[in-house]
């Protein structure tokens, strides 16, 4: 609470001595409360139904008539989680819905039962031979989870109750579910941007002189102080903070020893972060470090700077090779090509995120498979999505007299207008700082340039 407070006398400053210049990235990120959970609720509805309203036209994109699915309480089909409304907290009975592509006039395209008696597939059956669809898009494909939602006894069930005419005309088109989940509607960015802000706000607090004291304070102390700082800003997050101490080890290779235990003066830190809030998820990589006694910011080794640039540079690279229509495979490709080509190492992992903190859409390379990734590399780059820059460039520090791995992810997402992708809220150019104990109030932020 103390801390907050501080926080927010600290960004009141910042607000007034940068009003000329305004613009989210000149002033240190904010925490951004959430709104009450009533109201929380009627934004989540709001983009649910935009999100539902634009199924019709994926239908008629992949040339689906119709798209059934099917599940019990507590067996949820992955689409359901994107579906539901935000005072659903499970399927309830048997939760069936279907949504068709060309409702002829008057007639409904998207349908929901709740229900534990026969009447369902009576119903259902009645839609059907009325609108005598040629296809019906379940959602059992084998490679992709987005799109393998139904379960094998909720299929079976399905197949008896729509006989043999019906379940004819069943098809697996696992773009239909995977373009629903992957599609970011216009007005959910300025609360994706909130929650970036909020994400970034998190690291820089935990990343100074206020939680961290050499010498004493762990890594796990970051970790948890970070779990805490989430709760009490009344967020959740999709999973553990993970904070490192960075030397030569690739800290995503298997069977390395990470460093561990007490933070030092000196350390270069890591950490791989992310919070949940109106049902969307962020994933960041950011990294600190820790200045000596009577250091100042100019002070931090230039192999540290020159290393955290080439890591930028990479990331640009990543981001203007991303065009929509190419597989993440052919994207991947490119990125490393052109990678090589300006004398940079590195390894690129990039994913989709939004309704899930790895969400649906196609992967641009894996930190396991830097060839391809199969299936789901192979899928095409969707606009009106968000992604994850994640990456590492490797880097020889003379001043460490090593190859340093720097590790960064950002967010981006997709503008419409400028057919380009840009940052959600910023890319980190800067390295947090850990300031000696007593450094001014006022030495805490840094300016972040876009
Ligand atoms: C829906 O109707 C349009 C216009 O008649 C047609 O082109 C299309 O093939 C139909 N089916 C689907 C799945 O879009
Ligand atoms: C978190 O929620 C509680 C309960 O609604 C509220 O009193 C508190 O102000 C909220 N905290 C923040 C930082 O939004
Ligand atoms: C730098 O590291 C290399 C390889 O680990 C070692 O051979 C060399 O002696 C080191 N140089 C210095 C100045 O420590």
């Amino acid at each position: 609470m103390l801390q907050l407070n501080i926080v927010n006398a600290l960004c009141l400053q910042i607000l007034f001595s940068s009003i000329a210049s305004a613009g989210p990235l000149d002033t240190a990120p904010k925490y951004q409360a959430l709104p009450p959970l009533r109201e929380q609720a009627v934004i989540q509805d709001a983009l649910r139904d935009q999100r539902v309203s634009n199924i019709p036209h994926i239908l008629q994109k992949y040339g689906v008539d119709a798209w059934l699915m099917s599940q019990k309480e507590y067996a949820e089909d992955t689409v359901f989680w994107s579906l539901k409304s935000a005072t659903q907290f499970s399927a309830r009975r048997r939760t069936v819905q279907l949504f068709l592509a060309n409702a002829t006039a008057g007639v409904k395209s998207a349908y929901t039962w709740i229900d534990n008696t026969p009447k369902v597939w009576s119903d259902i059956l009645e839609v059907l031979e009325e609108q005598n669809p040629a296809s019906i898009a379940l959602n059992i494909d084998t490679d992709i989870s987005f799109s393998s939602g139904l379960h094998a006894g909720e299929y079976e069930t399905i197949i008896g109750e729509l006989g043999e005419k019906w379940s004819k005309k069943v098809v697996s088109e696992p773009m239909v579910a995977v373009e629903y989940i992957g599609t970011m509607v216009k007005e959910r960015l300025p609360w994706y941007r909130k929650l970036q802000e909020t994400a970034w706000a998190i690291i820089s607090e935990g990343f100074s002189e206020k939680v961290i004291t050499p010498g004493k304070t762990t890594t796990e102390d970051v970790e948890w102080w970070m779990r805490e700082k989430i709760q009490q800003l009344n967020y959740t997050t999709w999973f553990m903070p993970s904070v490192n101490i960075l030397d030569d080890k690739d800290i995503f290779g298997s069977g390395t020893e990470i460093k561990s235990g007490a933070i030092q003066y000196g350390d270069v830190l890591h950490v791989d972060f992310g919070v949940t809030a109106l049902g969307l998820n962020t994933d960041t990589q950011h990294l600190a470090y820790v200045l000596h006694p009577g250091e100042t910011e100019s002070d931090i080794p230039q192999g540290l700077l020159n290393g955290l640039k080439t890591a930028n540079r990479l990331q640009d690279i990543v981001k203007s090779n991303m065009k929509i229509g190419s597989s993440g495979n052919t994207i991947l490709k490119n990125a490393l090509k052109q990678m090589h080509s300006e004398g940079i190492e590195g390894k690129i992992y990039s994913h989709p995120i939004g309704d899930w903190g790895h969400s649906a859409g196609t992967l641009i390379g894996m930190s396991n498979q830097q060839d391809e990734v199969p299936v789901l590399g192979d899928l095409p780059l969707l606009d009106n999505t968000y992604y994850s820059v994640e990456l590492y460039a490797t880097h020889f520090v003379p001043e460490r007299n090593a190859t340093m791995y720097f590790y960064l992810e950002e967010d981006i997402y997709w503008v419409d207008e400028g057919k380009r992708w840009d940052w959600v809220y910023g890319q980190q150019k800067k390295f947090h700082l850990v300031r000696p104990q007593g450094a001014k109030a006022g030495e805490l932020f840094r300016v972040q340039s876009p």
